[in-house]
Formats: C-alpha cells, structure tokens, sequence
C-alpha cells in the first residue's frame, strides 16, 4: 500500500469490546477515502481481534505494548505525533474513565495523552454501563475538554439486553472522522473522468516517443476526488505509482489509446479533468519489429511525425450543459495570458495554468498555479499536490454551484 507524507493519519484505538471486529471494516473505509490508518490496542482488545488482522489491513506495524518497538522507545509520543486524528473505536466503559482521569497506564491510553490532534470516542458497552453516573459523568468531562463523543446507538448488545450502547454505524464514524480531519464529503453524487501521466508513442517494437510527466498530479485529483466521494475513473498512461484505491483504473499507453477510454467513460462523468501529458505528435509509421542499425538507417535517421488527437478538446465538444471540463497549461511563462487562450481556444470550463520549469512541476510533490475560468482567477500558492488537487475541486464545486 502507497502512503506518503500527503496522505493524512488517523491513529485507531481498539479497545477490549466485541464490537472491535467493527473496526476492521472502519480501517478498510477510511482507506478506501486515501486516508492513512495505523492502530494501537488495548491488550484485552487483542483477546476479540488479533494484532495480525490490523497489521494486514494496514500494512503497518501494530501497537500493543509500551515498550514493544526497540527502536521507537517513546512510542507513545510518536504515534501521537504522527496522527492527525485520534480516533478510540469501540471505546470501554473503563478506558473513557482512564481518558476522562488522566490515567495513562498503556500504550494506547499514554499516547492519548500525550495527543494533540483531535480525539474522537465512539463508545460501546451494556446499556446499564453506559447508563451509570459513572460514565456519563466521565463523558461530560471529556466532551467538556473538546473530545468528540461519537454516541453509542440503541441495539442488541452482546449480552443480550437491548438498549443504548450498540457501536455507532461504520459510516457515521467514517464520516465524522473525515470531518475531522477536514475532508469534505461533498462529492458522493459526482463522477469524475481523469487522465493522468504521460502517453508513449511506439517508433518500433522497442523505441518509443514519451515525456517526463511522472501522473502524480493526476493521481493526487483522483485521490482527493475519492476522499470527498466521488466515482472517479483513472485514466492512467504508464507511471511508476501504486493504483489509487477505490478509483477505476484504466491503463492506456498512446493518446488514441487514452481518447478511446475517454470517450468510453466520458458520457457517465459530471466532471472530466485532462491532466495527462499527452504527446502531441506520434510516429506515421511505428514499425512492430525492431528497427536496426545498418539495415533500417533510413527510418532511424528519419522520424516523420503525425498529430496526436487532442482529448480535452474533444472533451470539450462531446460535453453536454451538465458536464464540465477542466485541463491543465504547464507553462514557463506569461500564465495567465497562455491559460486564457487555451481556455477559449479548446472551450474548457476551467485550466489550471501551472508554472513549470526552475524544479517546479514535473515530477515534484508540490505544485502552484492559477486556476482559470471565464470570470475568475483563483492564484493557488505552493502545496502538496493533494491540497493542490482539493483546491481544483473546491472551484470546480463552486462553478457547478
Ligand atoms: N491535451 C490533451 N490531448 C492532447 C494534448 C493536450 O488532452 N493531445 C490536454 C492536456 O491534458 C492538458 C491540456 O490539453 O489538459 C494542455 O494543452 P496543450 O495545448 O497541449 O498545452 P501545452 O502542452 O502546454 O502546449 P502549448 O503550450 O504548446 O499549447
């Protein structure tokens, strides 16, 4: 699995509760929303759900003990460190009273003290233990300390009885935590086309015609996209990235390759985003053997070139009203003049003019530009290109607005 430091972490803490099989599917959700997932567990949380299951689902080590990584001795404090979000699911009756205390006498419980992200509780437990002065008391002071208290629903309790104290929904905890974290959920209706990468242009079975595109700014759209909710159909060209999960992927490797999966996928989108390199020219006659030294010079020395079909500008007349269409200018210099013609030359709804050269652009993590539209500039400064990619859409959802 793919993190990098673009990805935001939330820190799962399991507790000793059956619902704690819960939670392997709250793990697998907020991957699913490009969100980075590591776990630490109570030790009687290890007596319902095994340190091996979480290890796999998040391909990260688990915590259990204090002392349990030789080479990370304040454990505690670089998984709190490492979090942007706190998130205790299921959550005791025993370790809310050690929260609410001030007891930190584990792994988990020691890390949510020295925590300074936001913690959220989602509690689950018999209803007579959720119900005692105890634990209301001991929730009121945590709520009272700013920690968000995800309510245990009404439902049949492993005990038996029915009553308030059933694990809250996977999806509301999801959402919550995505809250939390500052992900919008704005999206779930929305389909999202993008291409991404460079396109390569066969000369013979072995040569080809590229760029250095490297599709991490395509990918980041993609990533960004699902985080908010949406469908999104990744048109990729070769890259060295990992897939993105819970995107369709589709790999393409020349330009008429790439309008043909657009035009496939195009119909179903709400918003298609061309962010791919695309070649512009190809080889007329790419030969499907290789060409050799001595033998084939003529065709070596010589490489005529054809036109490649420009996919956003056919984007841009296949779209109907309800569809919009946004592409890129990479551009050295005069951004805004250069974005402005592409955006009336290709009829796009937005371009996103972005500055390349001086190490900026290709290949790199950040990205900076202008977001162009036909009454508005948006000057995006330098960010991650996952922040860069959620700026995008934040134009894009007000143009639809
Ligand atoms: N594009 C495309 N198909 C092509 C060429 C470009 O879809 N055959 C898209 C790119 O994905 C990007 C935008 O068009 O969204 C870039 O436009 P382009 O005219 O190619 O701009 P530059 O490559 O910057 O070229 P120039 O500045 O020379 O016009």
């Amino acid at each position: 699995m793919e993190t990098n430091s673009n990805q935001p972490t939330v820190l799962i803490g399991v507790t000793g509760c059956i619902a704690a099989y819960k939670t392997c599917e709250i793990v697998r959700q907020l991957q699913k929303a490009s969100v980075r997932v590591k776990v630490v567990m109570t030790q009687h949380a290890t007596e319902f759900v095994g340190p091996t299951t979480f290890r796999a689902l998040t391909h990260e080590p688990v915590a259990v003990d204090l002392f349990d990584e030789a080479g990370a001795p304040v454990h505690h404090v670089s998984l709190a460190q490492e979090c942007d979000v706190f998130l205790i699911a299921p959550c005791t009756a025993n370790v809310l009273a050690k929260l609410a205390n001030g007891v930190a006498d584990d792994l988990l419980t020691t890390t949510a003290v020295a925590c300074e992200a936001p913690i959220l509780v989602a509690p689950a437990m018999n209803v007579h233990m959720y119900e005692d002065a105890t634990t209301q008391e001991n929730l009121r002071m945590l709520k009272s300390r700013g920690v968000q208290v995800i309510e245990p629903k009404v439902g049949w309790l492993a005990c038996g009885e029915t009553g308030k104290g059933a694990l809250e929904s996977v999806e509301v905890i999801v959402a919550a935590t995505l809250n939390a974290l500052g992900l919008k959920r704005d999206m779930e209706d929305i389909s999202v086309l993008i291409t991404a990468g460079p396109t390569v242009e066969p000369i013979d079975a072995v040569r080809f015609i590229s760029n250095h595109s490297s599709g991490k700014m395509g990918y980041a759209l993609a990533k960004a996209a699902i985080q908010r909710g949406a469908q999104v159909t990744l048109v990729s060209g070769p890259v060295a990235l990992e897939p993105v999960d819970g995107a369709k992927m589709v790999y393409v490797k020349t330009a008429r390759e790439m309008l043909a999966a657009c035009e496939e996928n195009f119909e179903e989108a709400d918003v298609a985003i061309c962010s791919a390199a695309v070649a512009d020219m190809r080889p007329l006659h790419a030969s499907d053997r290789k060409l050799k030294k001595g033998s084939d010079d003529a065709q070596l020395s010589t490489i005529a070139l054809v036109e490649n079909p420009d996919i956003l500008a056919k984007l841009c007349v296949m779209k109907r009203e309800d569809q919009l269409v946004v592409g890129f200018a990479a551009e050295t210099d005069d951004l805004v003049e250069n974005g402005k013609a592409k955006l009336a030359r290709k009829h796009a709804d937005m371009i996103v003019a972005n500055k390349v050269g001086d190490g900026k652009g290709f290949g790199t993590d950040d990205n900076e530009g202008i977001l162009i539209t036909a009454n508005n500039l948006i000057e995006v400064p330098s960010m991650s290109k996952v922040r860069f990619a959620h700026a995008i859409f934040d134009a894009i959802n007000s143009l639809e607005a």
